[in-house]
């Protein structure tokens, strides 16, 4: 009754009157501190001097601190082993990176006087880019990974068609609306935080480190972020940790948030990417081999590098069977913020590169690139399964179905030759337009991260409370587990409440990321409502005298034999006769397996996948552009609620078309970011919208045993933004016969290098 309902967010009201409440709403306890860093004004540089007397002397300051005054770690990195110092200690790898905290009575007067430091620095010369990088040998793991299941060099000599070429693809911002934040209290005994953060339990982790305790001396409570978007899963540590040290230091409460600038200036973004591609088919079209290097540029530090490099060799293969392809990944230490999860976790980058040869692929074949698509998508499920480069077969795929229904929904084939006609007539606004697949493997990779646990309760009066693992960032994981609640309960949603997610309550969580948080929470507990579910069938059944499969929940009412009761009155009966209604709940996702060092094995339970179609225009003469149409179909399983997951899709759209185009990031080149502002950094606007934006979802069961069957659905529909792409790819190829090779984000700029490319002018 209550999963497979379109039920509006839990928090939508309160959302849009301004009455949801994020950490920066939160009263302050009594005496409450304000914290701000002071950030390294060098890219790369040996700190010869810090002298901050005048931050001291500044007005409202209480202290200020340094790596020496952290008394346990000075680490916030996202693994052991790896040292990511939070304060600088004695060097500094970028500009932004946090020297010293400045702790005063506000959070005004904490950021003047963070300013005041005077450090003096001998620089070096900052390694900045991919190519600088490479010139350097700058980079993580020793060397590039390498995966392949066939070496590919001999399909590509006797390859009948073959392209070989370069993406560059930039990164993008996080932009949550809510920045990083972050609030310690002393307690007792150790301390409690409040936290905008998608990974309580490794900020509890990285907060015992620091001060020197135990994990069991944190507590973390985390109610609601304004966004992650993957910047919050460990870039969040950073604020907490340095609360958590002044809140130590001086026993009284802490806050820290960074104010946006700060924020965009300090943390890490999605990997900018190029990605070299060659690759090769047989007369008929189909792809017999692959060679795609990838260049991530990760930044000072690994934080979470390694497995979103990985992500992106895993999705190397994009929708298709190539059977002979080999992988290549640098991953590259650079003088920059350091590299995140975003939305795909490296997946977009991967697919992207592997898109843009195909598309080139097409044109030196003279296809249509839908044509090459569709004879080398994976076989459909129910077909012979064809194995991915890392060794898993794909049994599942839907994609020749998605596309049939799509280009048949959106009239594919018809608005390609009214393109194609537009374009004859006019010299000037050229259209594109573009179909592209999403293939998209769902589980962490790192296998032991999937796992999952559920603390419920039922109350005397028939009301339930829940808390599971999971953290909510806006995308409905929430609602979704209240669903799953009220239909093991046969109760209605507004007798089940969610809390805040907190480490007191269910231990040891994975981060809400990977796409898979109501996998595994809403497994976790359905299991944990199963469980007292089946303690009040079988105390029902016992006092009726009926079997335990004969006591029913449906609409509020629970029947056994010819009792038909209220919930409420059974639990209280219940309750009278000492049955415990209150159980954990636990689940682990079957089936995967994954050696990253060999490249092989089964990471992914399932793939998610989807087709979209994108039409565009763009001026000839100044590359601006805009999406005239956006028509998608989107596989979400057995939605647990299509509202939700609708507004998934359409905002992972316009968060990957904004990707790339409009959201560039752009240093100097010192190493600063110049657009570290919504004055210079341009998320999509309203406007930017696809005037038609036709968005549905494919709803057939999920063919594994998910959550009611349902898919993941949180980040597989950014890719969808590569339709916008690749249209506008399209509309460039209309200006001349040569490869445009357009780079991502395809800004007005990029689009004109384009032009001139595929002019031969340039
Ligand atoms: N949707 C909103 N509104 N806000 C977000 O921060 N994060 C995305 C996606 N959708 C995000 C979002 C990312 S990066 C992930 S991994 C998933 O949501 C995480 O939530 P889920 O696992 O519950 O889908
Ligand atoms: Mo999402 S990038 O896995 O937080």
């Amino acid at each position: 009754m209550s999963v497979a309902k379109p039920l509006p967010h839990d928090s939508a009201r309160l959302h849009v009157t301004g009455q949801a409440r994020y950490l920066d709403d939160l009263p302050e306890p009594k005496g409450c501190l304000h914290l701000a860093f002071g950030l390294s004004t060098e890219a790369s540089a040996e700190i010869t001097e810090i002298d901050l007397t005048e931050v001291l002397a500044s007005e409202g300051v209480i202290t200020v601190l340094t790596a020496a005054d952290i008394p346990g770690e000075n680490d916030a990195s996202t693994n052991r082993g790896w040292h990511e110092p939070l304060l600088a200690e004695g060097e500094v790898h970028y500009i932004g990176q946090p020297v010293f905290i400045v702790v005063a009575t506000s959070h005004r007067l904490a950021r003047i006087a963070a300013r005041r430091a005077r450090i003096t620095y001998a620089p070096r010369a900052p390694i900045l880019t991919i190519d600088q990088a490479i010139a350097r040998e700058s980079w993580y793991e020793g060397g590039p990974i390498i995966w392949e299941n066939t070496d590919p060099t001999e399909a590509l000599a006797q390859a009948a068609f073959t392209a070989h070429g370069s993406i560059e693809i930039g990164g993008q911002e996080h932009f949550y609306l809510e920045g990083q934040a972050a609030m310690a209290e002393p307690q007792d005994q150790g301390m409690i935080l409040r936290v905008s953060s998608q990974h309580p339990t490794e900020v509890q982790h990285k907060v015992a480190e620091a001060l020197g305790l135990h994990m069991h001396d944190v507590r973390i409570e985390m109610r609601r972020m304004g966004g992650g978007f993957g910047g919050k899963e460990s870039q969040s540590n950073q604020p907490a940790i340095a609360c958590a040290v002044a809140a130590h230091v001086t026993g009284r409460a802490c806050k820290m948030r960074y104010d946006r600038d700060d924020d965009m200036t300090i943390t890490g973004k999605r990997h900018d990417f190029r990605v070299d591609y060659q690759i090769g088919a047989d007369a008929d079209g189909r792809i017999t081999g692959a060679i795609l290097r990838q260049f991530a540029r990760c930044g000072w530090s690994m934080d979470l590098s390694l497995p979103v490099c990985d992500r992106a060799m895993l999705h190397a293969d994009a929708a298709y069977h190539i059977p002979a392809l080999r992988v290549e990944s640098l991953r590259l230490r650079t003088n920059t913020q350091s590299n995140t999860a975003y939305r795909g976790f490296g997946g977009p980058q991967g697919i992207l590169g592997t898109e843009a040869a195909i598309e080139h692929l097409a044109q030196v074949m003279g296809l249509d690139p839908l044509d090459l698509r569709r004879r080398n998508y994976y076989p459909e499920m129910g077909q012979d399964p064809a194995p991915t480069h890392y060794g898993q077969p794909v049994e599942d795929s839907i994609l020749q179905a998605l596309t049939d229904s799509l280009t048949t929904r959106a009239d594919f084939t018809t608005r390609q030759k009214a393109v194609a006609e537009w374009n004859a007539a006019n010299p000037v606004l050229k259209k594109g337009i573009a179909l592209a697949p999403v293939k998209f493997g769902i589980s962490f990779t790192l296998s032991h991260l999937n796992q999952a646990g559920a603390l419920v309760h039922v109350y005397q009066d028939g009301t339930v409370r829940l808390n599971h693992g999971g953290t909510e960032m806006g995308q409905g994981l929430h609602i979704k587990v209240c669903q799953v609640a009220a239909k093991v309960f046969g109760l209605p949603l507004s007798q089940i409440r969610i809390s805040a997610t907190d480490t007191d309550k269910v231990p040891n969580t994975s981060a809400t990321a990977a796409s898979s948080g109501a996998d595994l929470n809403g497994m976790a507990v359905k299991a944990a409502c199963d469980t007292i579910r089946d303690r009040i069938a079988g105390f029902l059944a016992q006092r009726e005298g009926c079997p335990p499969d004969a006591v029913r929940f449906e609409d509020g009412f629970i029947t056994a034999g010819t009792y038909r009761g209220t919930f409420a009155e059974v639990i209280t009966a219940a309750y009278e006769a000492r049955i415990s209604l209150s159980s954990t709940g636990y689940y682990a996702t079957p089936e995967i397996s994954w050696d990253r060092t060999t490249g092989t094995g089964h990471p992914f339970y399932y793939f998610a996948y989807g087709v979209s179609i994108a039409e565009v225009v763009i001026d000839r003469h100044t590359g601006e552009n805009r999406i005239l149409r956006a028509d998608i179909l989107h596989d979400a399983g057995a939605s647990l609620n299509p509202a939700i997951d609708q507004g998934q899709v359409e905002g992972g759209f316009v968060q990957g078309a904004g990707w790339l185009t409009t959201e560039e990031l752009v240093w100097d080149d010192k190493g600063a970011l110049r657009t570290h502002a919504p004055s210079t950094y341009k998320i999509p606007a309203c406007s930017d919208r696809p005037r038609i934006f036709n968005v549905d979802l494919w709803d057939q069961p999920n063919r594994k045993e998910t959550i009611y069957r349902s898919k993941a659905v949180g980040e597989p529909p950014f890719v969808h933004g590569n339709a916008v792409f690749f249209a506008l790819q399209n509309a460039v190829a209309a200006c001349g016969p040569d490869w445009p090779a357009l780079r991502a984000p395809a800004t007005p700029e990029a689009i004109l290098e384009a032009i001139a490319r595929a002019e031969g002018t340039a």
